[in-house]
Protein backbone atom coordinates (compact mmCIF):
# COMPACT_ATOMS: atom_id res chain seq x y z
CA UNK A 1 0.00 0.00 0.00
CA UNK A 2 1.58 3.61 -0.86
CA UNK A 3 1.22 6.08 1.59
CA UNK A 4 2.71 8.94 -0.20
CA UNK A 5 2.12 11.04 -3.54
CA UNK A 6 3.13 8.92 -6.62
CA UNK A 7 6.24 10.05 -8.57
CA UNK A 8 7.30 7.49 -11.36
CA UNK A 9 5.91 7.07 -14.48
CA UNK A 10 7.00 4.35 -17.67
CA UNK A 11 5.93 5.32 -20.85
CA UNK A 12 6.90 2.81 -23.33
CA UNK A 13 6.03 2.86 -27.31
CA UNK A 14 7.38 6.12 -27.92
CA UNK A 15 4.46 8.20 -26.44
CA UNK A 16 4.63 11.93 -27.70
CA UNK A 17 6.96 14.00 -26.01
CA UNK A 18 4.00 16.02 -24.70
CA UNK A 19 3.04 13.30 -22.43
CA UNK A 20 6.04 14.06 -20.55
CA UNK A 21 5.74 17.47 -20.07
CA UNK A 22 2.07 17.22 -18.52
CA UNK A 23 3.68 14.42 -16.81
CA UNK A 24 6.35 16.35 -14.92
CA UNK A 25 4.59 19.02 -15.08
CA UNK A 26 2.44 17.30 -12.07
CA UNK A 27 5.47 16.20 -10.42
CA UNK A 28 6.13 12.31 -11.93
CA UNK A 29 9.13 11.13 -12.85
CA UNK A 30 8.76 9.71 -16.00
CA UNK A 31 10.92 6.70 -17.75
CA UNK A 32 10.90 6.28 -21.35
CA UNK A 33 11.26 3.23 -23.81
CA UNK A 34 10.95 3.12 -27.65
CA UNK A 35 9.56 -0.53 -28.42
CA UNK A 36 6.35 -2.33 -26.13
CA UNK A 37 7.24 -4.99 -23.69
CA UNK A 38 5.76 -8.38 -23.17
CA UNK A 39 6.52 -11.34 -20.51
CA UNK A 40 9.34 -10.71 -18.05
CA UNK A 41 10.82 -7.65 -19.12
CA UNK A 42 6.75 -6.19 -18.94
CA UNK A 43 6.26 -7.69 -15.36
CA UNK A 44 9.67 -6.21 -14.04
CA UNK A 45 8.59 -2.19 -15.23
CA UNK A 46 5.11 -3.12 -14.05
CA UNK A 47 6.43 -3.69 -10.80
CA UNK A 48 9.04 -1.15 -10.46
CA UNK A 49 6.16 1.85 -11.51
CA UNK A 50 3.18 3.64 -10.24
CA UNK A 51 1.89 4.21 -13.73
CA UNK A 52 2.34 2.84 -17.15
CA UNK A 53 1.78 3.97 -20.56
CA UNK A 54 1.35 2.35 -23.32
CA UNK A 55 0.28 2.32 -27.05
CA UNK A 56 -1.98 -0.31 -28.70
CA UNK A 57 1.20 -3.08 -29.26
CA UNK A 58 1.86 -3.77 -25.30
CA UNK A 59 -0.63 -6.34 -24.14
CA UNK A 60 -1.47 -5.95 -20.46
CA UNK A 61 -3.07 -9.25 -19.37
CA UNK A 62 -4.94 -10.22 -16.15
CA UNK A 63 -1.31 -12.45 -15.32
CA UNK A 64 0.30 -8.61 -16.20
CA UNK A 65 -2.10 -7.14 -14.12
CA UNK A 66 -2.03 -9.39 -11.48
CA UNK A 67 1.62 -9.50 -10.63
CA UNK A 68 1.33 -5.15 -10.07
CA UNK A 69 0.07 -5.20 -6.83
CA UNK A 70 0.86 -1.47 -6.46
CA UNK A 71 0.34 0.22 -10.06
CA UNK A 72 -1.95 2.57 -9.52
CA UNK A 73 -3.69 3.70 -13.48
CA UNK A 74 -2.97 2.61 -16.75
CA UNK A 75 -2.70 5.57 -19.34
CA UNK A 76 -3.87 3.86 -22.91
CA UNK A 77 -2.47 6.80 -25.29
CA UNK A 78 -4.36 5.82 -27.82
CA UNK A 79 -8.40 5.93 -28.51
CA UNK A 80 -8.93 1.76 -28.21
CA UNK A 81 -8.66 -0.25 -24.62
CA UNK A 82 -8.71 -3.61 -25.93
CA UNK A 83 -5.05 -4.22 -25.44
CA UNK A 84 -5.52 -4.26 -21.64
CA UNK A 85 -7.40 -6.51 -20.14
CA UNK A 86 -10.17 -4.15 -18.37
CA UNK A 87 -11.77 -6.75 -15.69
CA UNK A 88 -8.97 -7.76 -14.54
CA UNK A 89 -7.47 -3.98 -13.96
CA UNK A 90 -10.68 -3.14 -12.35
CA UNK A 91 -10.73 -6.02 -9.95
CA UNK A 92 -7.45 -4.81 -9.08
CA UNK A 93 -8.39 -1.08 -8.20
CA UNK A 94 -6.81 0.36 -10.94
CA UNK A 95 -8.71 2.70 -13.71
CA UNK A 96 -7.48 3.02 -17.21
CA UNK A 97 -7.43 6.43 -19.41
CA UNK A 98 -7.38 6.51 -23.29
CA UNK A 99 -7.95 10.02 -25.37
CA UNK A 100 -11.32 9.06 -26.80
CA UNK A 101 -11.53 12.28 -29.27
CA UNK A 102 -8.05 13.43 -29.61
CA UNK A 103 -7.88 12.70 -32.94
CA UNK A 104 -11.84 13.74 -33.75
CA UNK A 105 -10.99 16.55 -35.66
CA UNK A 106 -8.14 14.47 -37.95
CA UNK A 107 -10.62 11.98 -38.95
CA UNK A 108 -13.36 14.54 -39.82
CA UNK A 109 -10.77 16.28 -42.30
CA UNK A 110 -9.60 13.74 -43.72
CA UNK A 111 -12.99 12.74 -44.70
CA UNK A 112 -14.18 16.22 -45.82
CA UNK A 113 -11.22 15.67 -48.28
CA UNK A 114 -11.92 12.58 -49.56
CA UNK A 115 -15.61 13.88 -50.55
CA UNK A 116 -14.29 16.22 -52.53
CA UNK A 117 -11.23 14.24 -54.29
CA UNK A 118 -13.72 11.55 -54.92
CA UNK A 119 -16.72 13.89 -56.46
CA UNK A 120 -14.03 15.50 -59.18
CA UNK A 121 -13.12 12.01 -59.75
CA UNK A 122 -9.72 13.04 -58.49
CA UNK A 123 -7.83 9.45 -57.97
CA UNK A 124 -8.89 8.26 -61.17
CA UNK A 125 -7.62 11.44 -63.07
CA UNK A 126 -4.14 11.08 -60.77
CA UNK A 127 -3.65 7.92 -61.91
CA UNK A 128 -3.96 8.69 -65.38
CA UNK A 129 -1.29 11.78 -65.40
CA UNK A 130 0.98 9.64 -63.30
CA UNK A 131 1.06 6.85 -66.40
CA UNK A 132 1.36 9.78 -68.53
CA UNK A 133 -2.20 10.27 -69.60
CA UNK A 134 -4.10 13.71 -70.07
CA UNK A 135 -7.60 12.90 -68.93
CA UNK A 136 -8.95 17.22 -69.11
CA UNK A 137 -12.77 17.38 -69.20
CA UNK A 138 -15.58 18.48 -66.20
CA UNK A 139 -17.85 15.50 -67.29
CA UNK A 140 -18.40 13.49 -63.75
CA UNK A 141 -17.14 16.36 -61.86
CA UNK A 142 -18.93 17.91 -59.62
CA UNK A 143 -18.38 20.44 -56.47
CA UNK A 144 -19.69 19.67 -52.86
CA UNK A 145 -21.96 22.97 -52.58
CA UNK A 146 -24.69 21.65 -52.50
CA UNK A 147 -24.69 18.46 -52.78
CA UNK A 148 -25.86 15.81 -49.45
CA UNK A 149 -23.78 13.92 -47.67
CA UNK A 150 -25.03 11.46 -45.00
CA UNK A 151 -24.06 10.75 -42.17
CA UNK A 152 -24.03 7.46 -39.80
CA UNK A 153 -23.15 7.45 -36.51
CA UNK A 154 -23.30 11.43 -35.46
CA UNK A 155 -21.47 10.95 -32.56
CA UNK A 156 -17.92 13.26 -31.65
CA UNK A 157 -16.52 12.62 -35.83
CA UNK A 158 -19.59 12.56 -37.34
CA UNK A 159 -21.31 15.48 -35.89
CA UNK A 160 -17.62 17.25 -36.70
CA UNK A 161 -17.88 15.72 -40.31
CA UNK A 162 -21.28 17.70 -40.63
CA UNK A 163 -19.85 21.00 -39.34
CA UNK A 164 -17.07 21.08 -41.99
CA UNK A 165 -19.09 19.61 -44.67
CA UNK A 166 -21.87 22.11 -44.18
CA UNK A 167 -19.14 25.44 -44.02
CA UNK A 168 -18.52 24.02 -47.70
CA UNK A 169 -21.81 24.54 -48.13
CA UNK A 170 -22.71 20.77 -48.70
CA UNK A 171 -26.62 19.56 -46.76
CA UNK A 172 -26.06 17.17 -43.83
CA UNK A 173 -28.20 14.40 -42.97
CA UNK A 174 -27.40 12.12 -40.16
CA UNK A 175 -28.77 8.63 -39.00
CA UNK A 176 -27.95 7.48 -35.57
CA UNK A 177 -29.90 4.80 -33.08
CA UNK A 178 -29.63 7.75 -30.27
CA UNK A 179 -31.22 11.09 -30.30
CA UNK A 180 -28.66 13.34 -30.86
CA UNK A 181 -28.32 17.43 -31.13
CA UNK A 182 -28.29 18.40 -34.60
CA UNK A 183 -25.47 21.30 -35.35
CA UNK A 184 -25.99 24.10 -37.53
CA UNK A 185 -28.88 23.11 -40.51
CA UNK A 186 -27.99 18.73 -40.00
CA UNK A 187 -31.52 16.91 -40.69
CA UNK A 188 -31.86 13.65 -38.45
CA UNK A 189 -33.37 10.76 -40.70
CA UNK A 190 -35.71 8.36 -39.57
CA UNK A 191 -33.92 5.48 -41.35
CA UNK A 192 -30.10 4.83 -42.72
CA UNK A 193 -32.16 3.65 -45.78
CA UNK A 194 -34.21 7.51 -45.88
CA UNK A 195 -30.78 9.17 -44.62
CA UNK A 196 -28.49 7.09 -48.11
CA UNK A 197 -31.24 7.64 -50.74
CA UNK A 198 -30.78 11.38 -50.89
CA UNK A 199 -27.24 11.65 -50.44
CA UNK A 200 -24.15 12.46 -52.90
CA UNK A 201 -22.03 11.05 -50.46
CA UNK A 202 -22.23 8.90 -47.75
CA UNK A 203 -19.61 8.39 -44.74
CA UNK A 204 -19.64 6.19 -41.64
CA UNK A 205 -18.82 6.86 -38.09
CA UNK A 206 -20.37 3.95 -36.22
CA UNK A 207 -18.67 1.72 -34.13
CA UNK A 208 -17.69 -2.02 -34.50
CA UNK A 209 -20.56 -3.41 -32.96
CA UNK A 210 -22.67 -7.04 -33.39
CA UNK A 211 -25.19 -4.24 -35.06
CA UNK A 212 -22.87 -2.24 -37.55
CA UNK A 213 -21.09 -5.88 -38.74
CA UNK A 214 -22.31 -5.26 -42.53
CA UNK A 215 -25.09 -2.77 -41.80
CA UNK A 216 -23.41 -1.31 -45.18
CA UNK A 217 -24.65 -4.42 -47.20
CA UNK A 218 -25.86 -5.34 -51.20
CA UNK A 219 -29.56 -3.94 -49.71
CA UNK A 220 -28.25 -0.81 -48.03
CA UNK A 221 -26.07 0.21 -51.53
CA UNK A 222 -28.60 -0.47 -53.83
CA UNK A 223 -30.78 2.23 -51.94
CA UNK A 224 -28.09 4.85 -52.61
CA UNK A 225 -28.14 6.96 -55.26
CA UNK A 226 -26.88 6.12 -58.54
CA UNK A 227 -23.19 7.54 -58.71
CA UNK A 228 -22.83 7.98 -55.12
CA UNK A 229 -19.59 8.18 -53.24
CA UNK A 230 -18.93 5.72 -49.66
CA UNK A 231 -16.59 6.83 -47.45
CA UNK A 232 -15.71 4.40 -44.42
CA UNK A 233 -13.01 5.44 -41.66
CA UNK A 234 -15.15 3.77 -38.81
CA UNK A 235 -14.27 0.27 -38.28
CA UNK A 236 -13.61 -2.69 -41.13
CA UNK A 237 -16.29 -4.69 -39.89
CA UNK A 238 -19.12 -2.22 -41.16
CA UNK A 239 -19.10 -2.65 -45.07
CA UNK A 240 -19.22 -5.84 -46.33
CA UNK A 241 -16.70 -5.30 -49.25
CA UNK A 242 -17.78 -7.66 -51.40
CA UNK A 243 -21.01 -5.91 -52.06
CA UNK A 244 -19.00 -2.98 -52.15
CA UNK A 245 -16.71 -4.18 -54.53
CA UNK A 246 -19.72 -5.42 -56.88
CA UNK A 247 -21.47 -1.84 -56.81
CA UNK A 248 -17.84 -0.30 -57.82
CA UNK A 249 -17.75 -2.79 -60.62
CA UNK A 250 -20.85 -2.36 -62.03
CA UNK A 251 -20.83 1.58 -61.56
CA UNK A 252 -23.40 2.11 -59.02
CA UNK A 253 -21.47 3.83 -56.85
CA UNK A 254 -19.36 6.62 -58.40
CA UNK A 255 -16.51 6.31 -55.79
CA UNK A 256 -15.24 5.59 -52.28
CA UNK A 257 -12.60 5.65 -49.70
CA UNK A 258 -11.87 3.17 -47.50
CA UNK A 259 -9.17 3.64 -44.90
CA UNK A 260 -10.51 0.69 -42.33
CA UNK A 261 -10.98 -2.98 -43.26
CA UNK A 262 -11.83 -6.55 -42.34
CA UNK A 263 -8.53 -7.76 -42.16
CA UNK A 264 -5.78 -5.07 -41.69
CA UNK A 265 -2.33 -5.99 -41.73
CA UNK A 266 -0.75 -6.19 -38.21
CA UNK A 267 2.50 -3.88 -39.15
CA UNK A 268 3.91 -2.02 -42.21
CA UNK A 269 6.01 -5.53 -43.18
CA UNK A 270 2.65 -7.74 -43.67
CA UNK A 271 1.72 -7.46 -47.07
CA UNK A 272 -1.89 -5.93 -47.66
CA UNK A 273 -5.15 -7.25 -49.97
CA UNK A 274 -8.15 -5.92 -50.72
CA UNK A 275 -10.50 -6.69 -53.21
CA UNK A 276 -10.97 -3.19 -53.55
CA UNK A 277 -7.39 -3.02 -54.77
CA UNK A 278 -6.68 -1.40 -58.51
CA UNK A 279 -10.39 0.21 -59.19
CA UNK A 280 -10.25 3.67 -60.30
CA UNK A 281 -12.04 6.48 -58.24
CA UNK A 282 -11.40 4.16 -55.43
CA UNK A 283 -9.21 5.59 -52.73
CA UNK A 284 -7.46 3.08 -49.99
CA UNK A 285 -5.62 4.45 -47.01
CA UNK A 286 -3.96 1.85 -44.13
CA UNK A 287 -6.15 3.47 -41.70
CA UNK A 288 -4.98 6.70 -40.85
CA UNK A 289 -7.99 8.51 -40.82
CA UNK A 290 -6.82 9.67 -37.10
CA UNK A 291 -2.80 9.53 -37.71
CA UNK A 292 -1.72 12.71 -37.43
CA UNK A 293 0.99 14.94 -35.64
CA UNK A 294 -1.21 16.52 -33.56
CA UNK A 295 -3.56 14.14 -32.59
CA UNK A 296 -0.64 12.33 -31.46
CA UNK A 297 0.38 15.67 -29.17
CA UNK A 298 -2.98 15.86 -28.09
CA UNK A 299 -3.05 12.10 -26.85
CA UNK A 300 0.15 12.56 -25.14
CA UNK A 301 -1.20 15.48 -23.29
CA UNK A 302 -4.80 14.16 -22.74
CA UNK A 303 -3.58 11.01 -21.10
CA UNK A 304 -1.24 12.23 -19.27
CA UNK A 305 -3.80 14.60 -17.63
CA UNK A 306 -6.21 12.39 -16.68
CA UNK A 307 -3.10 10.48 -14.81
CA UNK A 308 -1.73 13.45 -13.26
CA UNK A 309 -5.39 14.29 -12.23
CA UNK A 310 -6.12 10.80 -10.94
CA UNK A 311 -2.69 10.79 -9.09
CA UNK A 312 -3.03 14.49 -7.49
CA UNK A 313 -6.99 14.08 -6.32
CA UNK A 314 -8.16 10.27 -7.16
CA UNK A 315 -10.37 11.86 -9.61
CA UNK A 316 -11.50 9.20 -12.55
CA UNK A 317 -13.48 10.59 -14.59
CA UNK A 318 -12.85 9.52 -18.29
CA UNK A 319 -11.93 6.50 -16.90
CA UNK A 320 -13.06 3.50 -19.06
CA UNK A 321 -13.34 0.51 -16.40
CA UNK A 322 -13.96 2.37 -13.49
CA UNK A 323 -17.06 4.37 -11.04
CA UNK A 324 -16.59 8.13 -12.24
CA UNK A 325 -15.60 10.24 -9.17
CA UNK A 326 -15.01 13.91 -9.35
CA UNK A 327 -14.14 15.08 -5.29
CA UNK A 328 -12.32 18.09 -7.11
CA UNK A 329 -8.93 19.66 -5.18
CA UNK A 330 -7.86 18.39 -2.16
CA UNK A 331 -8.38 20.81 1.06
CA UNK A 332 -8.29 18.03 3.72
CA UNK A 333 -5.67 16.96 5.41
CA UNK A 334 -5.79 13.51 4.11
CA UNK A 335 -7.49 11.48 1.33
CA UNK A 336 -8.18 7.83 1.63
CA UNK A 337 -9.52 6.58 -2.10
CA UNK A 338 -10.68 2.92 -1.46
CA UNK A 339 -12.04 0.25 -4.19
CA UNK A 340 -14.32 -2.67 -2.46
CA UNK A 341 -17.14 -4.85 -3.66
CA UNK A 342 -20.33 -3.65 -4.88
CA UNK A 343 -21.71 -5.00 -2.15
CA UNK A 344 -24.27 -3.74 0.67
CA UNK A 345 -22.36 -2.94 4.34
CA UNK A 346 -19.30 -1.75 2.45
CA UNK A 347 -19.36 2.03 2.92
CA UNK A 348 -20.66 1.47 6.42
CA UNK A 349 -17.72 -1.19 7.33
CA UNK A 350 -15.42 2.10 6.11
CA UNK A 351 -16.67 4.85 7.79
CA UNK A 352 -16.66 2.38 10.97
CA UNK A 353 -13.53 1.50 10.68
CA UNK A 354 -12.57 4.65 10.51
CA UNK A 355 -14.78 6.06 13.49
CA UNK A 356 -13.39 3.59 15.63
CA UNK A 357 -10.15 5.91 15.60
CA UNK A 358 -11.51 8.99 15.97
CA UNK A 359 -10.54 9.98 12.65
CA UNK A 360 -13.61 12.43 11.18
CA UNK A 361 -15.08 12.50 7.35
CA UNK A 362 -14.74 16.02 5.90
CA UNK A 363 -16.30 14.95 2.65
CA UNK A 364 -17.19 12.10 0.73
CA UNK A 365 -17.81 10.87 -2.87
CA UNK A 366 -19.21 7.45 -3.80
CA UNK A 367 -19.85 5.82 -7.28
CA UNK A 368 -20.45 2.41 -8.29
CA UNK A 369 -20.36 0.07 -11.53
CA UNK A 370 -20.83 -3.40 -11.82
CA UNK A 371 -19.04 -5.11 -8.83
CA UNK A 372 -16.95 -2.41 -8.24
CA UNK A 373 -17.31 0.51 -5.48
CA UNK A 374 -14.85 3.46 -5.58
CA UNK A 375 -15.26 6.01 -2.76
CA UNK A 376 -13.03 9.04 -1.86
CA UNK A 377 -13.39 10.23 1.50
CA UNK A 378 -11.71 13.83 3.24
CA UNK A 379 -10.17 13.15 6.31
CA UNK A 380 -9.52 15.54 9.27
CA UNK A 381 -6.15 14.15 10.22
CA UNK A 382 -3.89 11.50 8.53
CA UNK A 383 -5.24 8.02 9.67
CA UNK A 384 -2.81 5.76 11.67
CA UNK A 385 -0.66 2.72 9.94
CA UNK A 386 -2.87 0.28 12.06
CA UNK A 387 -5.75 1.57 10.33
CA UNK A 388 -4.60 1.83 7.06
CA UNK A 389 -3.35 -2.10 7.54
CA UNK A 390 -6.81 -3.06 8.63
CA UNK A 391 -8.47 -1.56 5.41
CA UNK A 392 -5.64 -3.57 3.13
CA UNK A 393 -6.51 -6.47 4.75
CA UNK A 394 -10.13 -6.32 5.09
CA UNK A 395 -11.51 -8.75 3.06
CA UNK A 396 -14.16 -6.61 1.12
CA UNK A 397 -11.85 -4.10 -0.32
CA UNK A 398 -9.66 -3.74 -3.71
CA UNK A 399 -7.19 -1.29 -2.42
CA UNK A 400 -7.02 1.97 0.03
CA UNK A 401 -4.26 4.55 -0.92
CA UNK A 402 -3.93 7.89 1.15
CA UNK A 403 -3.08 11.00 -0.44
CA UNK A 404 -1.49 13.35 1.89
CA UNK A 405 -2.08 17.32 1.47
P1 LIG B 1 -18.84 8.04 -31.01
O1 LIG B 1 -19.13 6.98 -30.02
O2 LIG B 1 -18.66 9.44 -30.55
O3 LIG B 1 -20.00 8.05 -32.12
C1 LIG B 1 -20.55 6.88 -32.65
C2 LIG B 1 -22.01 7.17 -32.97
O4 LIG B 1 -22.54 6.04 -33.65
C3 LIG B 1 -22.87 7.39 -31.73
O5 LIG B 1 -23.60 8.59 -31.87
C4 LIG B 1 -23.76 6.16 -31.69
O6 LIG B 1 -25.03 6.42 -31.13
C5 LIG B 1 -23.87 5.83 -33.17
N1 LIG B 1 -24.26 4.46 -33.45
C6 LIG B 1 -23.94 3.33 -32.77
N2 LIG B 1 -24.50 2.27 -33.36
C7 LIG B 1 -25.21 2.73 -34.42
C8 LIG B 1 -26.00 2.12 -35.41
N3 LIG B 1 -26.21 0.79 -35.42
N4 LIG B 1 -26.58 2.90 -36.36
C9 LIG B 1 -26.39 4.25 -36.34
N5 LIG B 1 -25.65 4.89 -35.42
C10 LIG B 1 -25.05 4.13 -34.48
O7 LIG B 1 -17.56 7.53 -31.81
P2 LIG B 1 -16.51 8.43 -32.62
O8 LIG B 1 -15.44 8.88 -31.74
O9 LIG B 1 -17.26 9.41 -33.44
O10 LIG B 1 -15.89 7.29 -33.58
C11 LIG B 1 -16.64 6.75 -34.66
C12 LIG B 1 -15.88 5.59 -35.30
O11 LIG B 1 -14.65 6.05 -35.84
C13 LIG B 1 -15.54 4.46 -34.34
O12 LIG B 1 -15.77 3.23 -34.99
C14 LIG B 1 -14.05 4.63 -34.15
O13 LIG B 1 -13.45 3.40 -33.83
C15 LIG B 1 -13.63 5.12 -35.52
N6 LIG B 1 -12.33 5.83 -35.56
C16 LIG B 1 -11.52 5.60 -36.64
C17 LIG B 1 -10.29 6.23 -36.74
C18 LIG B 1 -9.43 5.99 -37.92
O14 LIG B 1 -8.22 6.15 -37.80
N7 LIG B 1 -9.97 5.68 -39.05
C19 LIG B 1 -9.81 7.12 -35.68
C20 LIG B 1 -10.77 7.37 -34.63
C21 LIG B 1 -11.97 6.70 -34.57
Amino acid sequence: MRKTNVTTAILLENIHQSANARLAEAGLQVERRTGALAGAELRQVLASHDVVGIRSATHLRADDIRSAPELLSIGCFCIGTSQVDLEAATTAGIPVFNAPFSNTRSVAELVVSEAVMLLRRIPEKNTLAHAGKWAKGAAGAFEARGKTIAIVGYGNIGSQVGVLAESMGMRVVYYDVLARLSHGSARAAGSLEEAVSQAEVVTLHVPATPRTRNMIDARILAACKPGAILINASRGSVVDIAALAAALREKRLGGAAIDVFPEEPKTNNDPFVSELQNMPNVLLTPHVGGSTEEAQENIGTEVAAKLAHFLATGGTIGAVNFPEVDPGPLHAPARLLNVHGNAPGALAALNTLLAQEGVNITGQHLQTRGHTGYVVTDLDRVPSDQLMQALRTHAGFARSRLILR
